[in-house]
């Protein structure tokens, strides 16, 4: 069964005057293991439909089934705290706790702490590939890519195998992209993660299990 499906969803922004339909019936099912980019133009709904599937908002027709349930069927802040993984470009930790702190305070929100939390926050460090020396430290000392680790390493905090990633290279050099997108792809081939990457970084598409593209508000499978 898919992790996550996509059914015929619709959504509009609604502004005083303006309406945006941003997404106009787009369909498609994302499963465990396999790592898929969303490709398209710039405004071409990528975001969009990202947001709809980590919780932040509901499809106005159509629906979102994260392990068969329609999101909107459950506590939404509660799907975005425990199931629905994202990191952005800008990285997004909390500038004032340690990276040890940042990675456990999703395992916090579903009552996993003390000792418990803080090895399972030091195995995730070294996964991605971080020095165990990087926990106590704050995200300001560290560099762009090593922010982009700890992001990934909090994602996979949480207890679930979906992980949503908006342009997750789009702040980073070549190289340090790279590095996170083999590791993004290790982690669905490896652990077995639904990795779903939007970007504009045709270099990666070659890695990807699948390639979309969103265009005029509808998807289409590239490969
Ligand atoms: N909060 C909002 N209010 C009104 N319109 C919005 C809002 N957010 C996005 N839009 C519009 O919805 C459409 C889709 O935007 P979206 O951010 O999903 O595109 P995108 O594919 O992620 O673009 P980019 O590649 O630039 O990140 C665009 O026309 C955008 O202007
Ligand atoms: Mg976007």
């Amino acid at each position: 069964m898919a992790i996550l499906e996509v059914k015929d969803v619709r959504f509009s922004y609604r502004t005083r005057y303006h309406q945006v339909d941003a997404l106009k019936g787009v369909t498609y099912a994302f499963d465990e293991g396999k790592v898929y980019a969303l490709v398209g133009k710039s405004g071409s709904g990528k975001s969009t439909l990202l947001s709809l599937m980590a919780g932040l908002d509901l499809p106005q027709e159509g629906e979102i089934l994260f392990e068969g349930r329609p999101t909107s069927a459950m506590n939404l802040d509660q799907y975005r705290r425990e199931k629905a993984a994202v990191i952005y470009q800008s990285f997004r930790l909390f500038p004032a706790l340690t990276v040890e702190e940042n990675v456990t305070y999703p395992m916090e929100l579903r009552g996993l702490g003390g000792k418990a939390a803080r090895e399972q926050a030091r195995a995730l460090i070294q996964k991605v590939n971080l020095p165990e020396t990087a926990l106590d430290r704050f995200p300001s000392m560290l560099s762009g890519g090593e922010q982009q680790r700890v992001a990934i390493a909090r994602a996979l905090g949480m207890d679930s195998k979906l992980l949503l990633a908006d342009e997750p290279t789009g702040n980073l050099d070549t190289e340090n992209g790279n590095h996170i997108i083999d590791l993004l792809v290790r982690l669905a081939h490896e652990d077995g993660y639904c990795v779903i990457i939007a970007t504009h970084d045709m270099d990666i598409l070659q890695k990807m299990d699948c390639v979309c593209r969103v265009q005029d508000g509808t998807l289409h499978t590239v490969k």
